[in-house]
């Protein structure tokens, strides 16, 4: 098991840049960065159209997509749209379409389902309770997820080892427990990696990552974190949880 990301905030500049504070190109990333194109090719060969990349629009996505587009692999990319992400998430779609040319396919969940659980249960059920926030999840990501990958064999994952102590076995290609292989190409991966790699390559990010959001998800489960504080401490931080909605929960 990897050892959980220690990040350096300590050393944070009150306006801070992530690459100025935790790019650090390693002596391994020429040959990591081989491997995770190989591990893409090698599934996009397997797959073909049964394949796709699943992006939060999270830092490690966008590494991929930029692998994937830089090399021209004939993989779709895919998001989830919950209805409650950041601007500054949303605003990389169009970022995507001018860099790359790709477009994002972008899924949204039932509307009527939302707006039933929202009047039955209130805009914030998230915070009453486990049940009530795994419910949240399970309209506005998990049912739409479920539309991304039907008809699909594979899809690719940013997981990385580093990210949790739940996290610390993730497979470069491993079952996802539906039938499909869940392809993550860095789990090896540390963070001064991924930023090393999108500094070289100037990869387009979310700025809510300058503000020390290093793992973002909807707006209303995710805060900035505080010196010395895990990787995922600012998601659903209200809870005494394992910090999963679904998407990677192992149970
Ligand atoms: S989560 O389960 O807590 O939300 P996290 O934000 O760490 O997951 O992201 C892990 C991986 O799950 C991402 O690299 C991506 O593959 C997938 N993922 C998470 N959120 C989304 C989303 N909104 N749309 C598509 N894929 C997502
Ligand atoms: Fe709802 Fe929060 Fe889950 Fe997003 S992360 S679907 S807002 S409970």
């Amino acid at each position: 098991m990897s050892e959980v990301s220690s990040l350096p905030w300590a050393a944070a500049p009150a306006a801070g840049n992530a690459i100025g504070l935790y790019a650090k190109w390693t002596p391994t990333l020429d040959a990591k960065i081989a491997a995770a194109l190989q591990r893409l090719t090698d599934a996009s060969i397997e797959h073909g159209d049964g394949l796709v990349q699943s992006s939060s629009l999270g830092v490690e996505d966008m590494v991929i997509t930029d692998l994937i587009a830089r090399t021209q692999l004939p993989i779709a990319i895919s998001t989830l749209d919950t209805g409650k992400l950041h601007p500054e998430t949303l605003a990389l779609l169009p970022r995507i379409q001018e860099r790359y040319g790709r477009t994002v396919e972008v899924f949204k969940p039932v509307a009527d389902a939302v707006i039933q659980f929202v009047r039955k249960e209130g805009d914030d059920a998230m915070y009453k309770s486990i049940e009530l926030r795994k419910a949240c999840c399970g309209i506005r990501k998990m049912e739409p997820l479920g539309r991304m990958l039907k008809g699909r064999s594979a899809w690719i994952t940013g997981l990385r080892r580093e990210q949790s102590g739940a996290r610390g076995d993730v497979a470069f290609d491993e079952d996802d427990g539906n039938g499909r292989r869940k392809i993550s190409p860095i789990a090896d991966w540390t963070w001064a990696e991924v930023w090393a790699y999108v500094e070289k390559y100037d990869v387009p990010y979310n700025p809510l990552h300058d503000q020390f959001m290093p793992s973002i998800g909807c707006a209303p489960c995710t805060r900035a974190i505080a010196v010395g504080e895990d990787f995922r401490a600012g998601r659903w931080w209200w809870e005494d949880s394992t910090k999963e909605c679904g998407l990677h929960a192992k149970s």
